[in-house]
């Protein structure tokens, strides 16, 4: 299975961690559908960590919990494929999984087959409880080489958090997708060291295997599992450009049954999920940041140019882009005319330099298109 695009969805663990059950993914699913966000592009449901028993059963297979799963995961599976949607579960490298549940390891083609077997279609998996002596390289390869014979696309979502210089193996594995750090919780703080922990990762992601920084806070307002202090709308919007722009999974983290209008606003601005999405699959590259604020180009499939600039400072600052940075130079008789993703501004170059002030925690996100001045 190739994936020329980063997989959208939902997942359970940053709201709901431990406290899951059949019915509350089922409404998840439902929500997913009526809010349109399935219509947008999200499609995987995921169940994270805590779905099994402590023990194996005694055919060697993982065990969903009763009382949480009564109908079992063929069912569940069921359900959400009827709805049109992917369904998603998670497993972990090592003997237990970092909520401290049976773990694959030395169980990879048993697990594939059983997941295959119920429906699965993505598999979350996770690196926790790992033996010291073992090799994180050949982990990630022996489930992945367990899923691709599995007879059933499943999309096999690497989450060893960048640990063991990730980047530099993963690509090796059928992971379609990598984790490069460490788990996010809902605040700027968070969103702000991912992000700059990713600069130097950016030539390692893309079409095939997409690095992967985390699951969305965006609409988590301080609650549930990994609530924290919570964002404003400044910052989930800065958080949710930067993952779009950096072609990192778009996996919501939030109460898809309960969300107000500006998480919607978010979630569903359908032409910053168009860059995510974009087919093309190039690298995102940092230009200058004169005055501290992120400057962030990506080129689009169709020949169009999309420029982040993110102020990750605690005050207001310039953000500067020259046209030559992103290959137009003077005298070509041609221009860019950008559009803002969130606002629907125009943005010209004046003298070459597009000069913008941003606020403390925001961004602009814009998409242009090359004129004939
Ligand atoms: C790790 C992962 C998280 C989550 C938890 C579950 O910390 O990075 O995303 O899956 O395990 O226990």
């Amino acid at each position: 299975m190739y994936i020329e695009k980063p997989p959208m969805g939902w997942n359970s663990w940053n709201t709901f961690g431990e406290e899951i059950n059949e019915s509350l993914i089922m409404e998840a699913a439902d929500a997913i559908v009526k809010s349109g966000l399935k219509d947008a592009g999200y499609e995987y449901v995921i169940i994270d960590d805590c779905w099994a028993l402590r023990e194996r059963g005694r055919d060697g297979r993982m065990v969903p919990d009763h009382k949480k799963f009564p109908s079992g995961m063929k069912a569940l599976a069921e359900y959400i494929h009827k709805k049109g949607l992917k369904f998603g579960m998670y497993s972990c490298a090592g003997t237990m999984t970092c909520a401290s549940y049976p773990g694959s390891l030395d169980h990879e083609f048993i697990d594939a087959q059983t997941f295959a077997e119920w429906g699965v279609d993505y598999l979350k998996y996770d690196y926790c409880f790992k033996p010291a002596n073992a090799d994180g390289a050949t982990l990630y390869r022996r489930m992945g080489l367990a899923l691709a014979n599995s007879g059933r696309d499943i999309l096999f979502a690497a989450c060893s958090w960048g640990a063991d210089a990730t980047h530099s193996w993963i690509r090796s594995s059928h992971a379609h997708t990598w984790r490069s750090t460490g788990d996010i919780n809902d605040s700027f703080v968070s969103i702000k060291s991912i992000i700059e922990q990713q600069i130097p990762l950016l030539p390692y992601g893309g079409q095939g295997c997409f690095n992967d920084m985390d699951m969305l806070i965006v609409g988590m307002n301080g609650k549930g599992n990994v609530g924290l202090t919570g964002c404003t709308f400044q910052e989930y919007k800065l958080h949710f450009s930067a993952w779009a722009l950096f072609a990192s999974p778009l996996i919501i983290g939030c109460d898809v049954r309960s969300m107000d209008e500006t998480t919607r606003k978010i979630l569903l601005n359908r032409d910053v999920i168009a860059v995510n999405q974009d087919r093309g699959g190039r690298q995102v590259y940092q230009t200058q940041n004169d005055y501290g604020v992120h400057v962030f180009v990506r080129v689009m499939e169709n020949g169009d140019v999309v420029v982040g600039l993110f102020n990750l400072n605690d005050d207001r600052r310039r953000g500067i882009l020259f046209s030559d940075t992103i290959g137009l130079s003077q005298n070509t008789g041609r221009t860019v005319v950008f559009r803002d993703l969130w606002t629907d501004e125009r943005r010209y170059f004046v003298n070459g330099t597009i000069e913008l002030s941003v606020d403390a925690h925001d961004c602009v996100m814009m998409r242009g298109s090359v004129k004939e001045l």
